[in-house]
């Protein structure tokens, strides 16, 4: 029964310090599959899926060794197959990133086909389209993706979606590819380039990442590399949220300001202020909050990861109408059902939210519907009024570190619990 119990009603004032981040350090373990060398990740988050993902890299014979709660070293040098398996790996989208490395380093790699978050039908045709076309054989047996080649030749790869994972994934596999690959229509997004960097310092030629078009020109090899990985953009905005939705004041620290510009720009757009500093936001908000519209776009527009925490925000501008167009995946709006258990108005109509601004939210059972829309519930609780419990929370465990803790660091009267006693003492306010 493990849950989150929240006393809501209390503006979250103070700073809060960001964690490496998920989507980036997720490719980055994969990618760091691709030499013999040693290679040192820096300012990893210490998360579900990255652990489920080190396992996944411990079973087929990689040396990952934790070096504190942030870094870690790797040496794949002694794999001994492509194959990936594991319930927990096979549950997590980001299992597919094995498939472009183990391909791009040996030529062959089987994973079952990915799990994560049910937002919506999530297809890979991209990345199998890519890995055709890299001259590689790609067939689904009983729920295994299995690619192999002889040899991967360059291709020219025109992405019929813009995709994060498809980009990175191609990317993988066209480093250690002869000639000169180009990929077009591609992810803008910080976590493509911050992949892209990592080759690049294990001695990949990337070019062009963070625009339309990235140039790979293959080289034979891939060498040790020592990488820090960039700061999460959606953690920070989550936090840069709870500063709006509780009418608090919070400085989010060691994190990209330009990674969270389309964010910061809602946020004024509502009604909040928010300052910028070299690595560091702060976010204030006193007034009422004012509505908007909302579309999720691949980056830098508005991103899809930042839906459910806007749109629990925008539940609380009283009196407005707002409206929150999902554009990426189709079945994102599945907390608004939530939500409304905490008084919130919300209709969808097909891939449109519409909410109608409430004065307040009271406090409610709820559930966490998947990882995003699980911490945005969790802001909602902290705005509401009276006692709420989170459950599903290993949803939000997936992707958030010491959340709890950090929301308490910032006023927020969040407690986990894993039993009946332990709930009994946080409504009744005793630990
Ligand atoms: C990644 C992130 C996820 C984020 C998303 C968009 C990870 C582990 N997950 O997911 O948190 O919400 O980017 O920023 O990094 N599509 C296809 N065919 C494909 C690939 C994608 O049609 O082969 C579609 C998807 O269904 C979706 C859209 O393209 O509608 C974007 O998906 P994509 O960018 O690939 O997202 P993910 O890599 O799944």
């Amino acid at each position: 029964m493990d849950q989150y119990a929240i006393w809501g009603g209390n503006p979250l004032v103070g700073e809060v310090e960001i964690g490496g981040a998920k989507n980036t350090a997720l490719p980055i373990l994969a990618a760091a599959l691709m030499t013999d060398d040693t290679v040192i990740i820096d300012n990893l988050p210490d998360i579900r899926d990255i652990n489920v993902l080190l396992d996944a890299m411990k079973n087929i014979g990689v040396v990952v060794e934790r070096r504190g709660r942030h870094q870690v070293k790797i040496n794949a040098s002694q794999i001994f197959t492509t194959a990936i398996e594991g319930n927990g790996i096979r549950k997590m989208r980001a299992s597919y990133y094995f498939l472009g490395a183990l391909l791009g380093k040996y030529k062959s790699a089987s994973v079952g086909l990915p799990g994560g978050c049910e937002i919506g039908t999530r297809a890979i045709d991209q990345h199998i389209k890519g890995f055709r076309a890299l001259g590689a054989k790609v067939r689904l047996e009983h729920g295994i993706i299995i690619t192999e080649a002889i040899d991967l030749t360059s291709a020219h790869i025109f992405l019929d979606v813009v995709s994060v994972g498809a980009t990175i994934n191609l990317m993988m596999a066209a480093v250690l590819a002869e000639g000169q690959t180009v990929i077009e229509n591609v992810a803008k997004e910080p976590h493509v380039v911050d992949v892209a960097n990592f080759l690049n310092s294990m001695g990949a030629n990337i070019k062009g990442a963070g625009t339309d078009v990235i140039r790979i020109r293959g080289v034979k090899s891939l060498h040790g590399s020592e990488y820090t990985v960039i700061p999460d953009q959606i953690e920070a905005g989550t936090f840069m949220m709870a500063a709006a939705i509780t009418k608090g004041d919070v400085t989010v620290k060691n994190i990209i300001p330009k990674h969270l510009e389309c964010i910061s720009a809602k946020l004024k757009e509502i009604g909040c202020e928010v300052q910028e500093s070299d690595d560091a936001v702060r976010v204030f908000c006193s007034k009422c909050l004012k509505g908007t519209q909302v579309k999720t776009m691949p980056y830098p527009g508005f991103p899809t990861d930042m839906q459910p925490q806007i749109s629990v925000t925008l539940g609380l501008s009283a009196g407005a109408t707002s409206i929150v167009r999902e554009s990426i995946f189709e079945n994102r709006f599945r907390y608004l059902e939530e939500l409304t258990k905490m008084g919130a108005k919300a209709t969808i109509e097909g891939n449109v939210a519409i909410l109608e601004g409430v004065e307040k939210y009271d406090g409610a059972s709820i559930s966490a519907t998947d990882l995003r829309a699980g911490a945005a519930l969790v802001l909602a609780a902290l705005a509401a009024e009276g006692f709420s419990t989170v459950d599903h929370i290993h949803y939000i465990e997936r992707g958030y570190e010491d959340f709890p803790e950090k929301l308490m660091s910032l006023g927020g009267h969040i407690r986990r619990v894993t039993n009946a006693e332990e709930l009994k003492k946080a409504r009744l306010k005793v630990v």
